[in-house]
């Protein structure tokens, strides 16, 4: 394989500059030529791309967002919108291509290589939701969750300086991910995620029992996808249950999703980058990178976007032995 283009796609991560430049780099040494589009699919529709050098991917490691921009395209949705990306990478002779994003990513990568055979794609886990299937971590993640926890710790000493209860709602769409790790790192009393049902009344009751036992002010972290609502709609009902409580809301939102990636972010993004020009150069597609334990490994995309990891019980298991 002789050209082979890299974009991100789907929400931006801390960490895909690093990938960026690990591609660029790794296919280099193997006497690739690399190409960077720009906006992800809408970029390849707009023919929006461009020849990348060495120097091109310098001093961007450490950066949050992406240099090649990110963009969900509803146009590549259409067969009119595939064809006339297939026609653009072909007039640049693009033979490759690694995408960084997460699931719509790919499954916007599985139909077109369906229709068109001879463009291979791999992909690299590239979202700050860790919810992808094949990898313990997804680039971006570590550094959202960190982000997190800081802003959280903030807010615990403002909480408890006025003896309040606070919702705190983070990021993760369907997945509770983000709101598990960092409600254990913050010590928060309470946990809400997706993947278990929410009983406001058990978690009223819990929070009584605390105001007894230790202490009046309270955190509790709310998954952007709780099946009981955000945070704004929870903190509702919990008030009519707790008319003494003083309560109140804060939404992190888009500052998760920026900042300088983690140590642990860079890291896992170079390893990713090299693996994935590597299965390139071997004529793997279809699948994603992704790394278990200290091993790199490679899962389909359909296994990557359909099998949920799961969240690990025995994390679950922490908040409730600890704010008891
Ligand atoms: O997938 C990453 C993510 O940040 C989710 O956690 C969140 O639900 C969504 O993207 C927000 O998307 P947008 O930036 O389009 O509002």
């Amino acid at each position: 394989m002789k050209k082979i283009a890299v974009f991100t796609s789907g929400g931006d991560a801390p960490g895909m500059n690093a990938c960026i430049r690990a591609v660029v780099r790794a296919g280099i040494q193997q006497g690739m030529e690399v190409w960077g589009i720009r906006r992800g699919y809408k970029g390849i529709i707009n023919n929006d791309i461009v020849p990348l050098r060495s120097r091109d991917v310098s001093n961007i490691i450490h950066k949050g967002g992406t240099i090649l921009g990110s963009a969900r395209s509803s146009r590549f949705r259409t067969t009119e919108g595939r064809m006339l990306a297939y026609q653009n990478l072909k007039s640049h002779g693009i033979e490759g291509i690694v995408a960084i994003g997460g699931d719509g990513t790919f499954t916007g990568a599985n139909v077109f290589m369906q229709e068109y055979q001879d463009i291979s794609i791999v992909g690299i886990p590239g979202t700050i939701d860790n919810d992808l299937y094949g990898t313990d971590f997804t680039i971006g993640y570590d550094t959202a969750i960190n982000t997190a926890m800081e802003a959280i710790d903030k807010i615990k000493d403002t909480a408890d300086a006025h003896d309040r209860l606070f919702f705190i709602e983070v990021m993760g769409r369907d997945a509770g991910f983000i709101a598990l790790r960092c409600g254990i790192a913050t010590g928060a009393e309470a946990i809400l995620i997706p993947e278990t049902i929410t009983s406001i009344d058990h978690l009223v009751e819990g929070l009584k029992t605390r105001q007894k036992n230790k202490s009046n002010s309270s955190i509790v972290v709310v998954a952007e996808g709780d099946d009981a609502g955000g945070a704004f709609d929870i903190a509702k009902t919990v008030k009519t249950q707790m008319p003494e409580a003083d309560i109140r809301v804060t939404v992190l939102g888009h500052l998760q999703r920026g900042g300088n990636p983690t140590c642990m972010d860079r890291v896992l993004a170079s390893r990713l980058g090299i693996a994935a020009v590597e299965a390139l150069k071997e004529g793997k597609k279809g699948i994603m990178l992704g790394q278990n334990g200290r091993l790199i490994h490679q899962v389909p995309f359909e296994k990557a976007i359909k099998h949920n990891q799961g969240v690990n019980p025995h994390l679950q298991q922490i908040t409730d032995i600890l704010s008891s």
